[in-house]
């Protein structure tokens, strides 16, 4: 790509454009239906295309419609300008992978960037030039639905999949062919509302804002990352598509970031109903704080053209604009449109991705990687030795997603099809040579409110008519005949995503009943829970000999759980979210600040803890997961205990695969600061890195370690914030996870 090129023909654009022509290219519509190959002509789509009001297009559904489009708004556009097109591909295209939170807990950057590579190379076959992805929201409260597009609870694990999304996606360029320009969202804080409601408010530290939520985007822009979408929520009062300080001031003062930030579905328009001002105030608000794209609400195409003679005076709203001044603002958006389609490669060529026959890559090879995705996103958190097991046992499978296809693919899988998902009954049929034993055993939900709900995207929830004791009673039957039985629970693929947030977020409550039925026939139970987020499985563990954290695996996701479950694959995936040990504990995670009076471990009075949660408060903790092997780790060893600040300390680990099987291994490092200006979290991830074990085998690991990692924000403001670093003790935890691990200390002097 030619930058120069591409920002002297901005210029040129610019010099020449109208003011209705700069208004129209911040206009971001949805293709919606009836306007392929130009056929509709009274669409209001096609009337703005037609008078040349429209930027860019997103959720067209087939190439031919693209081009449709492209060719219909190239005809309404004096200057000849492009559209460019985008989609939400956020877990593959049309090969869907398993949801985001899901390939986070396969903690392997190499698969996650190869997935998101597949995605764009499917996307770009369609002509699209953007998608809405990767989603990089830290989120620690699995009362919010959209934890399933998350990267989970850990910054340092989140940022890293920021970085690989974006590299699989846009590759060295995102114009370059199979490639799509990247778009990090939502920023920010969207993954820190309110008691977990969808689109609620974050109020948080501004410490923890620096130190949780923006790193992810930092890396996001650091691996090149060309858009970003503003989030829903407010941070600290001022909603996000306002938010000037976050988006002109950090963005894009403080990363480096030269893209385009568009808004999210009516963004700025709901500034006014967050108590922002009228229509006009807060479309200004919004073009002030740097957003450059006004995605459906047409605020901008609205109100722009009046704002940009006459200003705008709102003594309310603490805003005198002049005239002049929107038009700078206007210009700058506009510049910003434009330089994404130079980059884009659109400037050059109108009609790039959208001639000729792309080559679509091979569904067969994705297929093949979404099933390996599946194996290594799935997180093996009790097994008793019932896992593997043997093809030749008399194998029962039991419950309301044994066969299940549609919810596999997960939320936000727009352009998946359930067709192409095998279900858990025929996969485990595919490797066992016959197949199991079945009964569904329970509805998934109970409620016909709910039901209609979890249906709102498409059908994927039915009821079974007969009486819950009669299916109860076929299945105990069947787990009575058998040796050992396969329990398929969780969550419909709605129950998880937008707007889709649980009070409980636990197993609904016929599958528990459906659980103690089938534990009080004494057959082995292994149970597979196919969820969106981390569930409470308070109670599930006692009930099973074995129990796989499966998600929503996509296409091939009940494939993959089947090679896990016969010994086909090595269980490998971690944690990326703390399971709570009961609903009411969200939000929760590793990295929490302690307090004056921790918990000890059991009920003692006036603890930080709940008077109704017995047992262990952290059973399945973030990073833990089990092996089909066993792996020892030696006391790890620091080649100094006392450092000055510029020196690269190393820590090293040995490792040994003592058991028969083969082990891919996530060796964690955690670092604490006990003795701070300010509360530091009792631990948190600054290091991982993933070996594969053949058995017997042992390895060392070394890593680098320098005083920045233990860096923190000091931040009475945004303004005055600024990072420190305390010299003195600080003590490095390693491990297969953030409980189970061994100290070191050292002292970094000043
Ligand atoms: C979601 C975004 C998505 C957009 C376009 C919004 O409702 O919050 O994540 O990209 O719709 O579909």
């Amino acid at each position: 790509m030619d930058r120069r090129r591409g920002g002297e023909t901005v210029d040129r654009l610019m010099a020449q454009m109208t003011l209705a022509e700069k208004i129209g290219q911040l206009n971001l519509l949805a293709a919606g239906e009836g306007l392929v190959t130009g056929a509709a002509t009274a669409t209001p789509l096609a009337k703005r295309l037609d008078a040349g009001q429209v930027g860019a297009i997103f959720g067209t559904k087939s190439l031919a419609s693209a081009r449709g489009l492209q060719d219909r708004a190239l005809a309404g556009s004096r200057l000849k300008i492009p559209l460019f097109f985008a989609e939400d591909v956020i877990h593959g295209h049309r090969t869907v992978f398993p949801l985001p939170i899901a390939l986070a807990a396969s903690w392997d950057m190499a698969l996650i960037e190869a997935t998101a590579g597949f995605a764009a190379a499917e996307a770009s076959a369609e002509g699209l030039h953007q998608v809405y992805a990767p989603m990089i929201d830290v989120s620690r409260d699995a009362r919010w639905g959209r934890m399933a597009e998350s990267p989970g609870e850990d910054p340092h694990l989140a940022g890293a999949i920021a970085a690989a999304m974006t590299r699989g996606l846009q590759g060295d360029d995102p114009a370059g062919p199979g490639r799509v320009a990247a778009c990090l969202k939502h920023f920010v804080a969207y993954g820190a509302p309110l008691s977990g409601r969808d689109y609620d408010n974050a109020s948080l530290a501004w410490e923890d804002l620096l130190e949780i939520y923006l790193p992810p985007f930092a890396q996001g822009v650091a691996a090149g990352a060309v858009s970003v979408m503003a989030a829903f929520n407010a941070v600290n009062k001022l909603p996000m598509h306002a938010h000037e300080p976050l988006i002109e001031g950090w963005l894009r003062g403080q990363t480096g970031f030269d893209g385009l930030v568009v808004s999210d579905y009516t963004g700025i328009r709901e500034l006014t109903a967050h108590g922002l001002g009228s229509p006009a105030t807060v479309v200004l608000r919004a073009l002030a704080a740097g957003i450059d794209m006004d995605m459906v609400g047409e605020d901008y195409l609205t109100h722009l053209p009046a704002l940009a003679e006459a200003g705008l005076d709102a003594p309310e709203a603490g805003l005198s604009v002049p005239a002049e001044r929107v038009r700078a603002l206007i210009d700058r958006a506009c510049a910003r449109v434009l330089g994404f389609k130079a980059r884009l490669g659109l400037l050059d060529d109108p009609w790039r991705k959208l001639t000729g026959t792309p080559a679509a890559p091979d569904r067969a090879e994705g297929r093949a990687l979404a099933r390996k995705a599946a194996a290594r996103s799935a997180v093996l958190l009790k097994n008793d030795g019932l896992l593997p097991l043997d093809p030749g046992a008399r194998v029962a499978l039991i419950g309301p997603l044994a066969r299940d296809r549609a919810n596999m693919l997960g939320t936000w899988a727009v352009s998946g099809r359930a067709a192409d998902v095998t279900p858990l009954f025929e996969a485990m049929t595919a490797i066992a040579g016959h197949p199991p034993a079945h009964a569904p055993g329970c509805n998934l939900v109970e409620e016909d409110w709910l039901i209609d709900r979890l249906n709102v995207h498409g059908v994927t929830v039915t009821r079974d008519p007969r009486p819950e004791a009669e299916m109860l009673a076929e299945a105990v039957a069947v787990a009575q005949a058998a040796d050992i039985v396969v329990v398929a629970l969780g969550e419909a693929k709605e129950h998880a995503g937008e707007s889709s947030s649980r009070l409980c977020p636990d197993l609904p409550a016929p599958q528990r009943r459906l659980l103690d039925a089938l534990a009080a026939t004494g057959t082995p139970l292994v149970v597979a829970v196919f969820a969106g987020r981390a569930l409470a499985l308070g109670g599930v563990d006692g009930r099973c000999g074995a129990l796989l954290y499966a998600w929503h695996g996509g296409i091939a996701g009940p494939e993959g759980v089947a090679d896990l479950i016969f010994g086909r694959a090595e269980p490998s995936g971690r944690l990326p979210v703390t399971l709570p040990a009961a609903p009411g504990q969200t939000p929760v995670c590793h990295a929490e600040d302690p307090t004056g009076r921790p918990w000890t471990g059991r009920f003692v009075k006036f603890r930080t803890g709940w008077l109704d949660l017995s047992g262990d408060r952290q059973p399945y903790p973030f990073g833990f997961g089990l092996s089909y092997t066993e792996v020892d780790y030696a006391p790890p060893r620091l080649s100094a205990t006392d450092a000055g600040p510029e020196d690269r300390v190393r820590l090293s680990v040995t490792l040994t695969n003592t058991g028969p099987r083969p082990a891919t291994e996530t060796v964690q490092v955690y670092l604490s600061d006990p003795e701070a200006r300010i509360t530091r979290p009792a631990r948190h991830l600054v290091a991982f890195r993933q070996v594969d074990l053949a058995p017997g085998e042992a390895r060392e690991l070394v890593f680098e370690i320098g005083a920045d990692l233990a860096r923190y924000p000091l931040a009475p403001s945004l303004e005055t914030a600024r990072w420190v670093r305390d010299p003195g003790r600080i003590v490095l935890h390693v491990g297969p996870n953030s409980r189970d691990t061994r100290p070191v200390e050292l002292t970094w002097r000043a």
